[in-house]
């Protein structure tokens, strides 16, 4: 693997590769995604429930991205960097979403993601040089809308509006779009319909790539997901391996010699 993933060339492999995602937060994540060689690292507004503790993404700021994405560009120098913007940072106009989507590209991020059809939003970004990833189906930032992290599209009236607001996405420009907890047979229309790739998660096995929450590939997410697969347990490790420390530590064992000057 060489050469690093750009916004046209994950746009070509339309049809003809599937595309890998997943979220990193910081150093740590950032160098084991590019390393596994993942095409695209998502420095996602989960940070808010996976790293800093929110109970939702709402509360996550831009400056908190700028902290997160410089800490995953730093280190990232493979896969394609997608920063989200934040909830509030792009919905007031559309040149509120384009000094916020500039200030991510400045600390490190090649493209920005945004939820729902904001088309106009998404047209300045694209128009100012700055490649963007659409977010359509289970939101977060709109949890109040929807009552909760619930599957979305299910009756006919709602898949029709999902399949709208797909085409609006592409067609303001965007380089591809992330499919969340939306029924596998919608988001398999979305896929054949738009020209851009899908990015499920929760969505079945027919969009084009997948994203997944590092944590809970890792099995760091104390809680387990009908959408993840924990490729490893992750949190069990780390803990057993503090707790072994705490031990030696205890019965002095640790520090030997052989840490010592
Ligand atoms: O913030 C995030 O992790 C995301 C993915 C779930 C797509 O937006």
């Amino acid at each position: 693997m060489s050469g690093r993933v750009t916004a046209p060339s994950i746009l070509a492999k339309k049809g003809r590769e599937r595309i890998v995602c997943v979220t990193a937060y910081d150093a740590v994540t950032g160098a084991i995604a590019d390393e596994a060689g993942v095409d695209i690292v998502l420095v996602g507004d989960s940070v808010g429930n996976v790293m800093l503790g929110y109970d939702s993404t709402l509360p996550v700021t831009l400056d908190d991205m700028l902290h997160h994405t410089a800490a995953v560009a730093a280190v990232v120098d493979r896969a394609l960097i997608v920063a989200d913007m934040p909830f509030g940072s792009y919905q007031a106009s559309t040149s509120a979403a384009v000094e916020s989507a500039v200030e991510l590209v400045r600390v490190g991020a090649q493209a920005v993601k945004l939820e729902g059809p904001y088309t106009d939003e998404i047209r300045a970004i694209v128009r100012a040089g700055i490649p963007v990833m659409g977010h359509l189906g289970m939101t977060p930032q709109s949890i109040h809308s929807f009552g909760g992290h619930k599957v979305q599209g299910k009756s006919e009236s709602d898949s029709e509006m999902l399949l709208a607001a797909a085409r609006q996405v592409a067609d303001a420009g965007a380089f591809s779009m992330v499919l969340e907890l939306v029924p596998a047979a919608l988001a398999g229309r979305v896929t054949a319909e738009a020209r851009c790739p899908t990015i499920g998660i929760g969505a079945g096995p027919e969009c084009d790539g997948q994203v997944q929450v590092f944590h809970d590939v890792a099995g760091l997410s104390p809680t387990k997901y009908k959408h993840a697969k924990r490729y490893a347990e992750g949190y069990a490790l780390f803990r057993e391996a503090i707790e072994r420390y705490a031990s030696e530590v205890r019965s002095a064992e640790f520090p030997t010699k052989e840490h010592s000057f």
